[in-house]
């Protein structure tokens, strides 16, 4: 019931905006979550139908920011393919497995020795969940359910482990656009038990997190509002789940601040990557904090932190990617990152998945892409156990030749990892 009444209000409220704004011109993609409905409507055939293809292009176009029109030979506009960001991998045996008890978004994830622990997430737009779940790699089986904190954020958390006490940080807290809390908290995975941490000084939305040199640091993320870049880095001295400093401290910033980045430790090094500027927001004066686009930009940066306390700028990865929190495993000094969202469409500004998986070597500090996907897909949850990637939950393309988002999955798949030594 509430699931199709909002869908309903959502189309009424997808539809006028839409209105509003090709009166001024602009085309926007509305598609999120739960709205996919409406993807196949007549209502937004007008964008897809713009996009047809006119001549080969390669697959990626160094220029494809650049929002003037180009001219073929013809004088013909010549349009992008909705698929064009697209690069070549190779192609991957896929195993599917047991599926996920529910479909998760924008959840969370950790893997502590054979277990993968996911969080939260939405299950749509209008419903978030409240619980952990538990993917077993040794008898591949999903079991041992808990709740979370009934305060504790929906989405968009930061979250790291030590092996065993996972810290919780901030994220967004209740479905739709809502806003994040500032509240945090510690899971004791040998007893599954709770504890309330010091809260971060303001809540951020999807802030990169990561325990290093004993400290726990948190950066970059949105402020309340969700959109608005924050630059600002904390950290607090932290063992065995509990904080050994009455406040967070403040560190350097962030060069480029953001949402949805990858933040990995390896061989003392921290690293920031990919990310975006700008996402989603509350449309003002909504009771129920409904979703509205912002266009966001979506890069591929990489910084790193070392002994110096000193940004260091890394080579960038093969395209720009975004919603890649916990879609990343270490294997072998390599930084595997799976699926994601790129630099939206230029001329339909829908968004656009990501069906690659890549790889940071760290003996050579090269990036490659190492593979295909079944799918394109966003916010996966990653795990990697004897040789095998694993990936679950997210949200997955229309289709081959549609690369927005559509799904919401609780699926979960695995392939034999390949690296470049
Ligand atoms: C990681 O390194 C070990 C030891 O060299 C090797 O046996 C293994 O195949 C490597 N794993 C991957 C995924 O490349």
């Amino acid at each position: 019931m509430v699931k199709a009444a909002g869908k309903q209000s959502c189309g009424r409220l997808v539809f006028a905006s839409f209105l509003a704004l090709l009166a001024f011109g602009l085309i926007a993609d509305f598609l999120w979550a739960s709205s996919h409905r409406f993807s196949s409507s007549a209502m937004l055939s007008l964008p897809s139908s713009v996009t047809t293809v006119v001549g080969k292009l390669p697959p990626i176009e160094k220029d494809s920011g650049n929002k003037k029109k180009k001219k073929d030979d013809n004088g013909r506009e010549r349009k992008l393919s909705a698929t064009f960001q697209d690069l070549p991998a190779p192609q991957l045996h896929w195993e599917k497995m047991s599926a996920s008890p529910v479909p998760r978004l924008d959840g969370a994830a950790i893997q502590i020795r054979n277990f993968l622990y996911v969080f939260a997430g939405y299950s749509n737009i209008n419903l978030v969940h409240s619980h952990v779940d538990v993917y077993n790699f040794v008898d591949n089986k999903w079991g041992g359910r808990f709740d979370m904190p009934k305060e504790m954020a929906h989405s968009h958390l930061g979250m790291v482990t030590d092996g065993r006490f996972i810290y919780v940080v901030t994220g967004q807290y209740g479905p739709q656009c809502r806003g994040p809390t500032a509240k945090t908290f510690v899971l004791d995975t040998d007893t599954n038990t709770w504890s309330d941490f010091i809260p971060l000084p303001v809540p951020r939305y999807a802030p990169a997190t990561q325990l290093w040199r004993g400290r726990l640091h948190v950066m970059g993320g949105s402020k309340e509002n969700r959109h608005t870049p924050g630059l600002e880095h904390w950290s607090i001295a932290v063992k065995d789940g509990k904080a050994l400093e009455k406040e967070w401290r403040s560190e350097i910033p962030i060069p480029r601040g953001g949402p949805h980045r990858a933040c990995v430790v390896v061989d003392d090094r921290l690293f920031v990557i990919g990310g975006q500027e700008g996402d989603f927001m509350a449309k003002p004066g909504s009771p129920i904090f409904k979703c509205s686009r912002r266009l966001e930009v979506v890069f591929g940066d990489v910084y790193m932190l070392d002994e110096e306390m000193k940004w260091k700028v890394m080579p960038p990865m093969p395209k720009p990617d975004s919603h890649i929190e916990f879609a990343w495993k270490v294997v072998n000094n390599s930084i595997v990152i799976v699926g994601g969202t790129t630099e939206k469409h230029p001329e339909t500004k829908k968004m656009v998945l990501v069906g690659e998986i890549f790889q940071f070597n760290l003996n050579t500090m090269k990036w490659y892409v190492i593979g295909k996907l079944p799918y394109r897909v966003k916010t996966t949850l990653v795990g990697y156990w004897d040789g095998q990637l694993y990936f679950t939950s997210g949200q997955r393309d229309k289709g081959p030749d549609d690369p927005g988002p559509r799904k919401v999955i609780a699926e979960m798949w695995r392939t034999k990892l390949i690296l470049n030594p």
